[in-house]
């Protein structure tokens, strides 16, 4: 099977995800180290041995011995075959799984009835929007082209009570599925009606572009909608309930994980250094439609700690985007707050703040794209941002007013994590405060990771184990390989992952592996890289060039000891080599 499947997709899909996503979205895992750890999801135990590594984007267990890549994971976790795994994998990131022979494969059936059903609603919602003149004549004056509408999926919820459960509800079945997803509410008397009624549709998409929630917005009764429009103004039509009406939670949406139109942001960039939040559906689309598909919003709720981490894992910097009010304030507050955790060095928050009156719809409808870009260039780095939050209101003159800033600042540098970005957030503090800012760590995030010391393996079995760990070793590595001489199981295999490894640069560890899934040595390779214990890179460096040296010195013994063997019929050439290799020492003297 796995050969239908080309090599080169694979690398590529496993350089796209993240394993710590792909585990964390079914196991949660929690920070230790540079790793993350949880209870082993394959053997039951009562304190976590399951380790996953993004620097290797491998997983192992140290209590039950599991291990593999983000594709073993699923195969374990989900007990799917190698090429549903794939196409489960491939999914997630947006890529088709390529077939040789140029045949795509079918698209797999929904796992769920929950998700076919949600998927079936926004399909009907999608077919009302042009059957209805108001909904149509909306789209039009907020500007929406039919490009947008596709890509969004927007659609019309027609009026009525029943629209949704008469198209998808006709069998007990399906009205308890429309009921758990969510689309229909139950009156006092207990009769089942459409939720959404009279509403645009925004569906809600999850990571993997399928459907999981709808927001609904309500249309302005006609005539009274102005061009521009009051971000905050709520609709008085009591009985027409909010302004937007998003779904509930149920078993496929938990409104503080996902983001609105995360999965269209992974569509439109392979590669996406920024990541914009907003707070509004609006503003989301208007931001794609003007050319800056790099915008996502939460779903009318403050950001959460969950979402700053699936933000960071989908861009480096992130830029968080709020009205300049005091609402606004009060949001972008509780953001920094939920970023600070989550703020390891490489990842940087940024906060831009919108004049009054304005939202990014508006905003970038007046000053076109390059305009918003400007803004968010302009956007203040979090560290301005918490300072001057933090001291707005106190007398820096003072040595009161310094203390003050002192006092705020330091519980919340403690919960940034250890690395360079807190020691400068420290400093900061001490030369606005005065005051030493005496941090108080977080001992959780200094203990070290218990390991079990590292097996003693032989040379060979290093060398690969070192390269797995860090496959850019390979460009230490010159061609013809001398250390092929030597006469040792495995050396073989270490020149065919040399080989590999110099023809890809930028292979991670599990890739490398992967290439030897159908492999009889893929056991052996997966346990020689679960097995290394985790070192410094630039230690791991010099190990591996002293075993590639010591493997070559070992392979010129070994050449002296079978010349010496048959010292009576050398040629004269064979004669000279011996003699050049008499002088080499049984043991390398081990180089400091
Ligand atoms: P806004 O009221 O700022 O609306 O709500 P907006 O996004 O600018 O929308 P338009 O331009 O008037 O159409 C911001 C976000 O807050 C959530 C929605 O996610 C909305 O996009 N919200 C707002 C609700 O969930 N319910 C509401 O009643 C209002
Ligand atoms: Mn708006």
């Amino acid at each position: 099977m796995r050969g239908l499947i080309p090599d080169s997709f694979i690398d590529e899909l496993l350089a796209r995800v993240d394993i710590v996503d792909v585990i964390e979205r079914r196991v949660p895992l929690k920070k230790a180290g540079r790793e993350w750890t949880a209870c082993c999801p394959f053997h039951n135990e009562r304190s976590p041995s399951f380790y996953v590594s993004p620097a290797k984007q491998f997983f192992h267990c140290f209590g039950c011995g599991a291990h593999g890549s983000a594709l073993k994971f699923l195969m374990d976790y989900e007990r799917l075959e190698f090429p549903d795994a794939v196409e489960e994998l491939a999914q997630t990131v947006g890529l088709k799984v390529p077939r040789e022979g140029g045949r795509e494969a079918a698209p797999r059936e929904d796992k769920t009835d929950l998700y076919a059903l949600l998927d079936a609603a926004a399909s009907w919602y999608e077919d009302e929007l042009p059957r209805n003149a108001d909904a149509q004549a909306y789209c039009k004056k907020r500007g929406l082209d039919a490009e947008t509408i596709k890509r969004f999926r927007l659609g019309w919820a027609p009026a009525g009570y029943d629209g949704v459960i008469k198209s998808l509800g006709n069998s007990e079945r399906r009205m308890q599925l429309l009921n758990e997803a969510g689309m229909v509410a139950s009156s006092e008397r207990g009769s089942k009606y459409d939720r959404f009624r009279e509403r645009l549709m925004f569906p809600i998409l999850d990571r993997r572009g399928r459907v999981i929630a709808f927001g609904g917005r309500i249309l302005e009764k006609s005539g009274e909608g102005s061009p521009v429009l009051d971000p905050r103004a709520q609709d008085t039509r009591k009985s027409d309930g909010p302004k937007y009406l998003n779904s509930p939670e149920t078993p496929l949406f938990h409104k503080g994980r996902e983001l609105f139109a995360l999965w269209q942001v992974k569509q439109a960039n392979a590669n996406l250094p920024r990541i914009v939040v907003v707070e509004g559906y609006m503003d989301v689309i208007a931001l794609h439609q003007a050319g800056l598909p790099i915008a996502v919003a939460t779903l009318g709720t403050a950001t959460t700690p969950e979402h700053t981490e699936v933000l960071f894992r989908a861009a480096p910097d992130v830029v968080f985007c709020f009205d300049g009010d005091r609402a606004g304030r009060a949001a972008a507050w509780k953001a920094l707050e939920s970023a600070l955790p989550r703020l390891r060095d490489g990842r940087q928050a940024y906060f831009l703040f919108l004049p009054d009156g304005e939202d990014p719809d508006s905003l970038v409808r007046k000053e076109g794209r390059a305009g918003f870009e400007q803004r968010i260039k302009q956007a203040m780095p979090l560290s301005d941002y918490f300072f001057s939050e933090l001291s707005h209101d106190v007398e820096m003159s003072s040595l009161d007013g310094r203390a003050r800033l002192a006092e705020r600042a330091r519980p919340l540098i403690a919960k940034l994590p250890d690395g360079a970005f807190r020691d400068l957030m420290a400093q900061e503090l001490e030369k606005r405060s005065g005051a030493r800012a005496m941090l108080q760590a977080d001992p959780a995030a200094h203990r070290a990771v218990q390991r079990p010391v590292a097996v003693q393996r032989s040379l060979v079995r290093s060398a690969i184990s070192l390269l797995l760990a860090q496959p850019g070793l390979a460009d230490l590595v010159e061609k013809p390989y001398r250390f092929l001489r030597l006469d040792k199981p495995g050396v073989e295999l270490l020149a065919e992952l040399l080989d590999i490894a110099r023809s890809r640069p930028g292979i991670n560890s599990a890739m490398l592996v992967e290439h030897f899934a159908e492999r009889p040595e893929y056991p052996s390779l997966q346990k020689l890289m679960a097995a290394l214990s985790v070192g410094e890179p630039e230690i791991q460096r010099l190990e591996f060039v002293s075993a590639l040296e010591r493997m070559e010195h070992q392979s010129l013994i070994q050449r002296r000891n079978s010349l010496s063997a048959r010292r009576d019929q050398l040629s004269d050439d064979e004669k000279a080599e011996l003699r050049t290799l008499l002088p080499l020492r049984e043991q390398m003297s081990a180089k400091s």
